[in-house]
This record gives structure tokens, sequence and C-alpha cells, in this order.
């Protein structure tokens, strides 16, 4: 069993939902952030059904106010936070990136990437005052700049030709991967590990239930990085097949 104080952004339904799910198995305190009060608690109800310790927390991450007030209730009554995890995601319908409107761009980076960072940066205090703190940022394989321009390569991840050139959701995720390394090494020496991983296709409302994952096997890494342990890695990109010890996928 592992004590201790997570937080799931996105956690009323799909991943988020199963990450939170798995870290209150494992003997957790999670909050549940959702940004829809009746989402929120009826994921809050069905965990708690299960015997686990799951609080819903109203967190809509592109709004700074329900983030201050959130860290503030999570430091009221927790005192500490020891895994965060970035799940909060979106994306715009898929056309070609020079037919997408830049307000879509727009939409999808203020939850996919500045979000994350009203989030860390409002959690970052109570993550600090943890002895292990862990940050785990749901990105994408198709945030990844090496398999985009790896495109056509017959040994790529996908048959040539099918890495898909989403302009919104590919970059949003390229920018979280970024931003991972960045926080990773402001707080290099801290205790504090931040990582990024990809879950997988997971069969959720994102893509309209066509992954071929279930949530919870795609929450295996994002909980594999919310616990690991303090050799563990920081700065790394995991993927489905992820190992804390060395299997990463290229940025
Ligand atoms: N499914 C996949 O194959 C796949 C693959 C790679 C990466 N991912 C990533 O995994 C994460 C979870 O996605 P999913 O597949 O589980 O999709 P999902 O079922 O659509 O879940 C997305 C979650 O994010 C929440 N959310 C969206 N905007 C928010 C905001 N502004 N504030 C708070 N919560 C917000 C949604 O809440 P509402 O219910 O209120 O909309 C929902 O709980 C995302 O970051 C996604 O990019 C998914």
């Amino acid at each position: 069993m592992t004590a201790g104080v997570a937080l799931v952004t996105g956690a009323n339904k799909g991943i988020g939902r199963a990450v939170a799910r798995r870290l209150g198995l494992l003997g957790m305190t999670v909050y549940l952030g959702a940004r829809d009060d009746g989402r929120g608690k009826a994921a809050e109800d069905d965990l708690r059904a299960e015997g686990l310790d799951a609080r819903f927390l109203s967190l809509d991450v592109t709004d700074e106010h329900s983030v201050a007030l959130a860290a503030r209730s999570v430091a009221d009554e927790a005192g500490r936070l020891d895994a965060l995890v970035n799940n909060a995601g979106t994306g715009a319908p898929v056309r070609l990136p020079s037919a997408t409107p830049l307000e879509e761009v727009r939409r999808t980076y203020e939850t996919n990437v500045f979000g994350v960072i009203t989030v860390t940066n409002a959690f970052l205090p109570l993550l600090r005052r943890s002895p292990a703190g862990r940050v785990v940022n749901i990105s994408s394989l198709l945030g990844s700049i090496t398999h985009a321009a790896r495109r056509d390569d017959p040994s790529g991840v996908f048959p040539p030709g099918v890495f898909p050139a989403v302009l919104d959701y590919n970059t949003s995720k390229a920018a979280l991967n970024a931003i991972t390394v960045t926080y990773a090494n402001e707080l290099r020496g801290t205790g504090i590990l931040v990582n990024a991983c990809s879950p997988g296709f997971v069969a959720t409302d994102i893509n309209d239930h066509q992954g071929d994952l279930t949530p919870d096997e795609g929450a295996r890494i994002p909980v594999l990085l919310a616990t690991l342990g303090e050799d563990g890695p920081t700065a790394a990109f995991l993927g489905e097949d992820g190992t804390a010890d060395g299997q990463v996928l290229a940025w």
C-alpha cells in the first residue's frame, strides 16, 4: 500500500478516472479534479463505493481562480501533495493543419499547455512539502517531433504516411513534452520527479472509443510514474510499454 495524497485532473472519466482508481487502490487519498460538479461527484461516489478515499475537487484547468481555490482546499485539508497527474486534455476536430482555425489551436492550448502550467505552479508548494513529489504529464506519442519527422520511415511507429498531422493536438503535446523537461530541470535535486507519458491508444470519448486499450490499461504507465521510487527517472517520456529503468520514447 502507498499512503499519500494524489491529484488527478480531468478525473471524472476516461484515463484520468482509471488513474485515480488505481492510485486509490494503492491506498492513496485521491483528489478527483473535475470541472463539472455533477460529473465529479458521480465519479467520487463510484470510487467511494469501492472503498477508496476519493474526493471530488472542483477544478477547471483553464480557470486560474478555480485552480487557486482547489490548491487552497487541498492545502487546508491534506497539507501536502505527493503526486500530481496532469491528465485533463482536449483536441479540436481533426482537420488539415492549414485549415485549422487559430481559435481552435488556442482553445486546445488553453487546456493542454497553459492549463498544465497553471495547475503545476499552483500545486508546486504542496509538492515541495512531500518527501517524494511526483508530477506526471499525460502527453501523447503524437507529440513526438522525432516520430512525426520520421513519418515516411518504414521502421517508424506507424506505417509510412500514417502519422496524423494534427496541428492543435500534436503541437500542444510537443509543448507539453518541452514543459515536462523544463520543470524536471528546475526541480532536479529537490526530490520531485517530473515525467511525461503516452498512455497508448485508449478507448475513451476523446477518440470516440476507437482505441484498443481500456482506460485501466492506459492507466498503468501514469500510475507507475506517479509512484516512482526515489531512484526513478526525471525528464523521461514513457510509452505504453515503458519501464521506470529505461524503455523510453523519443521526444
Ligand atoms: N485516449 C487516448 O488514446 C489518449 C492517447 C494519448 C494521450 N491521451 C491523453 O490522455 C488524457 C485523458 O484523455 P482521455 O482519453 O481519458 O479523454 P476523455 O475521456 O475525453 O477525458 C478527458 C478529461 O479531461 C477533462 N477536461 C477537459 N478539459 C478540462 C478542463 N478545462 N478542466 C478540467 N478538466 C478538463 C474532461 O472533463 P469533461 O468530462 O468535463 O469534459 C475529462 O475528464 C488527455 O490529456 C489526452 O490527450 C489520450
